[in-house]
Parts: C-alpha cells; sequence; structure tokens
C-alpha cells in the first residue's frame, strides 16, 4: 500500500480537481461545470491524494440530507491504482463525516459497468440499497449506503 497525503481544498482548487477528473473520466469537465455542481450545496467535501506532493487522486462530495453525506465522484489515476489510494479517500471521507456530528450515512451511486469502484465500495462495507434509472446516461446506477456507526 501506498501511504498518501489526504488533503481537503476549498472550492478555489476546481482547475486541478478538473485536471484529475479528465484523467479519468470522459466526457471532460472544467472547473465551472464542477462549481455550477455545488452551488448552494452545504458540507462540500473536496479531498486530493497525493503522493510525494503529486496528485494521483480526488474524491469529492456534499450534503444531500441533514443525515446523509453523499460522495459525488471518486477517481485514481490509472498509474496508481491497487495501491489503496481510493481506500485512503473514502476512509478520510467517513472520518470527516464523523467528525461533522449529525450524519448517520454516507451514501454514492456508480454505473454498473464502473466495476472497480463496485469492488471497492463492498470492500470497505457499503451495501447496495437500490439501482435508478440514469435517463441522461442511459444506465442504471447502483446506490451504496455505509452507516456511520459501522466500523
Ligand atoms: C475505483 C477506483 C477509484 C479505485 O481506486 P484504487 O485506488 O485502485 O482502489 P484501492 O487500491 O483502494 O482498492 C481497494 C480495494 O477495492 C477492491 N478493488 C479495487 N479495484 C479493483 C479491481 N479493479 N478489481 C477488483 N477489486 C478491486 C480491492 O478489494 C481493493 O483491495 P486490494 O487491492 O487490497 O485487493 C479506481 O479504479 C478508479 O479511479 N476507477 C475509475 C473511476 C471510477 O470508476 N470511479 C467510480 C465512479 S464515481
Amino acid at each position: 500500500m501506498a501511504t498518501a497525503d489526504i488533503i481537503p481544498v476549498g472550492l478555489g482548487e476546481l482547475d486541478l480537481v478538473a485536471d484529475l477528473y479528465n484523467q479519468v473520466f470522459a466526457p471532460p469537465r472544467d472547473a465551472d461545470s464542477l462549481r455550477r455542481r455545488f452551488e448552494g450545496r452545504r458540507n462540500i467535501l473536496i479531498l486530493i491524494a497525493q503522493l510525494e506532493r503529486r496528485p494521483v487522486g480526488f474524491l469529492t462530495g456534499m450534503e444531500l440530507k441533514p443525515d446523509t453525506h453523499f460522495g459525488w465522484l471518486c477517481g485514481v489515476l490509472s498509474d496508481y491504482r491497487r495501491a489503496g489510494i481510493a481506500s485512503q479517500l473514502l476512509e478520510a471521507h467517513l472520518a470527516w463525516a464523523r467528525d461533522q456530528g449529525g450524519y448517520e450515512l454516507l451514501r454514492f451511486e456508480c454505473y454498473n459497468r464502473h466495476r472497480p469502484m463496485l469492488h471497492t465500495a463492498i470492500t470497505h462495507g457499503y451495501n447496495i440499497v437500490g439501482i435508478r434509472w440514469d435517463s441522461q446516461h442511459h444506465d442504471n446506477l447502483v446506490i451504496f449506503e455505509k452507516e456511520l456507526s459501522e466500523g
């Protein structure tokens, strides 16, 4: 396992997040489209994973409702996968949510085709709580939740 520095950053770092996003996901998004998604949201969380000061992964999230924090995006650059980077991001998200007080659940959604994330979620004790049809992308999203009271 590679021990990463997990660094919380603010909305001022959305250019960096967009850069990482575009190395992991397609089609590309710019910082403004990410900013738009966060607009008006409470408790925005942006975590950057760094190895020797090089950003190699990220996780973003926001409050979904008073008892649930939503992990919106998580990605790790392909050269750095299977080294525990996403695990450290997910653990940091969990620790952060517990510190906030008031949250009972973490939730995220993942396309069925994003197999590594399905594996990662299961490994980290998330439960599958549902599936919803994403009519914009014509694909199913698997809905995962984890109770903060669980280990
Ligand atoms: C999903 C993703 C974030 C995982 O990142 P990662 O840093 O490689 O994950 P970790 O190394 O922390 O893996 C933790 C555990 O999850 C499971 N896992 C992760 N990737 C896996 C894969 N490709 N196949 C099987 N199991 C996998 C394993 O149990 C792994 O532990 P192990 O390596 O000790 O066996 C990364 O593959 C990624 O960025 N994928 C593309 C983006 C994406 O699909 N994001 C999710 C949609 S929001």
